[in-house]
């Protein structure tokens, strides 16, 4: 049996969809309940529902095997785990934002809220530039609003959330999307089911490529 660690939500659901398309299917998944485990003993798949920032976490413990993560908290984290297949979904950039207005003080220290604390580190340590972190864990936008830092690293998907906060992007730190990630020991262990998923999802990803030409 493999134990995918799927992240809840809209990123999710489109993995379950390219898993259940490729011969992983477990329906009960879409009932209506509360439950965070569902298998599937006809094609040996279990999938356990954590939250999108803790999949890498299963996977490097071993809870699960195999787990869908964005490259956003792999780069932030970096978690002990392999990282198998880019699955081209789930893009969006990681990014520095501040007020429309903004002008930066390179004399002053740079107050940078942000969730993603190991990202921002590297980044403005490979620009020598010194920072203050204020590490928050949602609604950043919020914090240049109030005055609570001068500007943000965070997740730019389609640009929304900051225009309607009349916040810009100043920076693009990195692409990001979905990688599809193992435990090293299931790697090893598990390794003909891995191969197997990885082939399939590999197969999935270029029959897209070629609709997409
Ligand atoms: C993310 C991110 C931004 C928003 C960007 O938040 O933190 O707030 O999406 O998307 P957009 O560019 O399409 O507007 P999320 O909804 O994941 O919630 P969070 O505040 O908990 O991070």
């Amino acid at each position: 049996m493999l134990n995918i660690a799927l992240p809840k939500g809209r990123l999710g659901d489109q993995v379950y969809e390219m898993f259940s398309s490729i011969g992983y299917e477990c329906a009960a998944i879409y009932e209506d309940n509360r439950k965070l485990v569902f298998e599937n003993p006809e094609n040996d798949v279990r999938y356990l529902l954590v939250k999108p920032s803790d999949v890498a976490i299963y996977v490097e413990y071993g809870a699960a095997d195999v787990g869908v993560v964005g490259k956003d908290i792999l780069l932030d984290a970096k978690p002990d785990v392999y990282e198998l297949l880019d699955l081209n979904i789930g893009k969006c950039r990681l990014a520095v934002a501040g007020p429309e207005d903004y002008i930066e003080d390179r004399d002053q220290v740079l107050r940078v809220a942000t969730k993603f604390v190991g990202v921002t580190k590297d980044y403005y340590s490979s620009l020598n530039r010194e920072i203050e972190i204020i590490r928050l864990n949602g609604s950043i936008e919020l914090a240049p609003i109030l005055g609570l830092s001068d500007v943000i690293v965070d997740i730019v998907e389609s640009g929304k959330t900051l225009r309607e906060n009349h916040l810009k992007v100043i920076s693009t730190i990195v692409p990001v999307s979905a990688r599809f990630i193992a435990n090293r020991s299931s790697y090893l262990f598990k390794s003909e089911a891995i191969a197997d998923m990885l082939a399939r999802l590999k197969e999935v990803l270029s029959r897209d490529a070629d609709h997409a030409r």
